[in-house]
């Protein structure tokens, strides 16, 4: 058997495993959370987003499903909210701050705030061997910035419970510093990326505007970045070392106050982003955010998975 079918059997058993663990219901112990908890996915009109929130109103919470539309956000909702899950529309665009203000302002004074953040939103305009950067400053605002600020702007609104509060990103295996394809070129930066002590905001703000420059000026292909999506995966290694930054900082939270953020890699998955292209489903491809919005007595944090098993960054 050659490498490429080897790797379909992996997966395939891997599917199948996930499913029947999707099938085994939390017992009463393992559920911290009630129909009081309140979890918030952005970009859930519709894909892997929409999925999240269908899978944890069906595990009893309350879902915020947001998109930057109101029409389809609203018709979205309305479909959960007809097979009687306890899920409400809001408008949140997170790339406009009156749009994350105007939510802050309602979710603080609808809920008290908010136990769980999915951060989903993203885009990317490059498919199948296409590599062009000309949208680079749209992706990398909405999938690393935007992702940002809703981070800095949940944060003070994360209800303090004993079984701490979560973010959930949204990644990809595109964005690994370590993966075997698609590093990063410049071993320096390489370095401090993965050295968690000395990430900072400027570090990773300071890589993106780099690239950024050399995207504007056309010398971006000799800059050594990701030979794959370079926009796309520069974004999303920006979310994942953003996830590990954030993650320090909050560790020292005391207890009852506690949130945790990790991010996770959907697989490929079949929705508009891939031109429903992709191996797995949206179910399949909101299984491991579910799963770690949901993890009993989680105190993993700053860490990245992918079909429920953490992998390296
Ligand atoms: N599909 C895959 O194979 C794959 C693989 C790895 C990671 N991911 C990640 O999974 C997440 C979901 O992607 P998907 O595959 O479900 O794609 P999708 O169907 O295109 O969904 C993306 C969602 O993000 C929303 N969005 C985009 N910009 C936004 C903004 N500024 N504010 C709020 N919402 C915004 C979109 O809203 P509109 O409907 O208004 O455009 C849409 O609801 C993304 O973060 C993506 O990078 C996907």
């Amino acid at each position: 058997m050659d490498k490429k079918a080897r790797a379909k059997e992996r997966r395939e058993k891997r599917r199948q495993e996930i499913s029947l663990l999707r099938t085994i219901p939390y017992s009463d112990h393992q559920r911290w959370w009630s129909p009081d908890t309140v979890a918030v996915v952005t970009g859930a009109n519709r894909g892997i987003g929409f999925e999240i929130a269908h899978q944890l109103a069906m595990d009893g919470l309350t879902v915020i499903l947001t998109s930057r539309d109101t029409g389809v956000g609203d018709a979205a909702a309305k479909v959960l909210q007809d097979g009687g899950l306890n899920v409400f529309f809001h408008q949140l665009d997170i790339v406009n701050p009156l749009s994350i203000e105007t939510f802050t302002d309602w979710i603080q004074q609808s809920y008290g705030g908010l136990d769980i953040l999915v951060n989903n939103a993203g885009i990317n305009f490059n498919v199948g061997s296409d590599n062009s950067v000309e949208s680079a400053e749209k992706v990398i605002e909405t999938n690393y910035f935007g992702t940002k600020n809703m981070i800095k702007a949940m944060i003070p609104l994360m209800r303090p419970s004993a079984s701490g509060a979560r973010i959930v990103n949204v990644s990809s295996r595109l964005g690994r510093l370590n993966g075997r394809r698609n590093r990063i070129g410049n071993l320096t930066l390489r370095a401090q990326l993965e050295d968690v002590d000395s990430l900072s905001e400027e570090l990773i703000g300071g890589a993106m505007d780099t690239f950024l420059q050399q995207a504007k000026d056309g010398t971006w292909e000799s800059g050594g970045w990701p030979k794959v999506f370079t926009d796309y995966s520069l974004s999303k290694l920006a979310v994942n070392a953003y996830t590990r930054l954030m993650a320090r900082i909050l560790s020292d939270r005391p207890e009852g106050h506690k949130i945790y953020i990790n991010c996770y890699c959907p697989g490929w998955v079949k929705t508009a982003m891939t031109g429903w292209a992709g191996h797995i489903t949206p179910e399949e491809g909101a299984d491991t955010a579910v799963w770690l919005a949901l993890l009993p007595d989680l105190s993993i944090s700053g860490k990245f998975f992918a079909e429920r098993r953490e992998i390296n960054f």
